[in-house]
């Protein structure tokens, strides 16, 4: 039994994925009430950090500082002691928000009740799957109109495929919302506008046979619950833990973040069904959490935007044990011992240095450049490494060219610095020997990063090509194809990473498989390992 049980058991780190404007931000902010992190919900972060345009460059780079200290926050909940990973949406979405799911034992998925499944959710769901770590859902927004409930479930079945569960039901939506059903306790939960979560709500639980229900809910809305829970108790398929535990079945709350409605209950039921830090896998097998020996692994670096600094921070999730400050460790890749320099923590509004924290949290450290993504960082006298991060296939690509080609040295050097750091991947045009550079990035804002940052750090003024690739594969099995001899649509073009690696772009996704049919000995992947 470790020492630090205690601390690591109450330890719960997720992460919350959603489309933009499905209620992410108001969700947590709801949560860091509840936790009482902050008092007056709102604060959480600055609107404009969510809602900047590509343009704003500059602004962004003002507003980094909050950016940083928004991405990972922790509170106090009921024993609990949990940490959230933000996962950057709009403009700054990019590989990063992919890599901070790699940190999270669980995921929630946040859902408008009236859009259903949409695209971001679609993108961050599948590297959940990845990972096959439990993924619970609330449908928000339940106090607008909302696509029918039944839909809202087979759309998430049909298009995600997992089993969704409904822990509760709603009763109406939009002006006609009336509550959730408790399907376990069977108790209404009334729904009371508290004004935009200005205004104290009060809101009753009742029996389902209680006759006060009726003074609620309308006749035709009673009758329909009651048909609705008929059918449900009958054609879907129960709890069941282990699934869940498993990634196969998605628990389902409906709920308005916005009115502080179901948020709590939710909160309740998701601390209970989620699961306390889980072991990773490194080349000596699984990583035991409750190991009293340190260990985390890098996932994120956040490089300092200021000239003068070329620090970073990097971000590291705890895997084991307790991390001291005073102690020394040993970075494995770098094969050094060494101090952690101003270990940093994230709650609510405030960074703050910290000198102890446990399996599960996640800190940030000062890094003079020595970490990249994937690194372990482990106790001095063990050695090994956690499996690493997965490239994650950009979206966008472009064509780099140096305006003045008198620097090509401190191009070649920027933009490989650059991409080492995780911002963007680097391709050149497979066996042309040519020495043109594309660029592919999950977000387009990383563009603009890229070109603010030669210019500011390297000196070095760039034109950047739009080229009309959306779709990037690795091959999974290069050792038995002859990537010469591949052949796939026109459009196809062959390029390498920086290890080396052949990777196939393509224009759509019609010709990803049309290539597949031509070429039936070739495996693509959509993450490189
Ligand atoms: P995001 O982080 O996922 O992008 O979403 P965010 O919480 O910023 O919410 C997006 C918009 O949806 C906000 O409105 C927010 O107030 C609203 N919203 C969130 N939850 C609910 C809900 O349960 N019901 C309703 N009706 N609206 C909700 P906005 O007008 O864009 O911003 P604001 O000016 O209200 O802050």
């Amino acid at each position: 039994m470790s020492k630090y049980a205690n601390e690591i058991e109450k330890r719960r780190t997720f992460a919350i994925i959603s489309h933009p404007d499905a209620g992410k931000t108001t969700l947590t902010e709801k949560f860091l009430l509840y936790g009482g992190a902050i008092n007056l919900a709102g604060s959480v972060k600055g609107k404009a950090t969510a809602r900047h345009a590509v343009s704003d460059w500059m602004e962004i780079e003002k507003e980094r500082g909050i950016s940083v200290t928004s991405s990972v926050l922790q509170f106090h909940y009921d024993g609990y002691c949990i940490n959230i990973l933000d996962t950057p949406g709009h403009q700054d979405f990019s590989e990063d928000t992919y890599r901070t799911l790699m940190a999270a034992d669980s995921a929630v998925m946040v859902i408008d009740g009236s859009k259903g499944v949409e695209a971001q959710t679609r993108k961050l769901f599948k590297v959940c799957v990845m990972r096959h770590i439990p993924i619970f859902t609330f449908i928000n927004k339940m106090d607008r109109d909302a696509n029918d409930t039944f839909d809202l479930l087979d759309e998430i079945e049909k298009e995600l495929g997992i089993a969704t569960c409904p822990i509760n039901w709603p009763i109406g939506s939009g002006k006609k919302f009336r509550g959730v059903y408790d399907r376990n306790t069977h108790k209404v939960l009334t729904f009371s506008d508290t004004q935009k979560g200005t205004k104290e709500g009060v809101i009753e639980e009742i029996d389902i046979d209680d006759a006060r229900l009726d003074d609620i809910v309308d006749p035709d809305q009673k009758e329909q619950l009651m048909d609705e829970i008929e059918l449900l108790d009958g054609a879907s398929v129960e709890f069941d833990q282990e699934q869940v535990s498993k990634g196969n079945m998605t628990p389902v709350f409906f709920g308005s973040a916005l009115t502080n409605f179901g948020v709590e209950t939710f909160l309740e039921h998701f601390l209970k069904m989620t699961t306390s830090p889980l072991p990773r896998v490194s080349d000596e097998g699984e990583i035991d959490p409750m190991s009293d020996d340190f260990s985390a692994f890098v996932f994120k670096i956040q490089a300092n935007m200021n000239k003068a600094h070329r620090d970073r921070i990097a971000f590291m999730r705890i895997c084991s044990g307790k991390f001291d400050a005073s102690q020394e460790v040993y970075h494995v890749q770098g094969d050094k011992k060494m101090r952690l320099l101003q270990p940093q923590q994230m709650m609510a509004e405030s960074r703050h240095v910290v000198d102890e924290a446990y399996a599960g949290d996640i800190i940030g450290v000062f890094d003079p450049g020595i970490f990249s993504i994937g690194d372990t960082i482990c106790a001095p006298g063990r050695k090994f490494a956690f499996e690493g991060i997965p490239t994650f296939a950009p979206e966008h690509f472009a064509r780099v060219r140096q305006l003045d080609t008198m620097k090509r040295k401190q191009f070649v050097k920027g933009i490989n610095q650059i991409a080492q750091e995780g911002a963007i991947q680097i391709f050149q045009e497979f066996n042309t020997g040519m020495e043109e550079i594309i660029v592919g990035v999950v977000g387009v804002l990383q563009f603009d990063v890229l070109k603010y940052r030669l210019e500011n750090e390297y000196n070095v003024e760039i034109r950047l090509e739009n080229l009309p690739y959306e779709h990037i594969r690795w091959i999974a099995n290069k050792e038995e194809v002859d990537v010469a001899k591949i052949t796939g649509t026109s459009d196809m073009k062959k390029v390498t990473d920086l290890k080396g690696n052949p990777l196939l772009l393509f224009v759509n996704a019609w010709s990803v498989g049309m290539t597949e049919d031509r070429n039936p000995n070739l495996v693509l992947t959509e993450f490189s390992k």
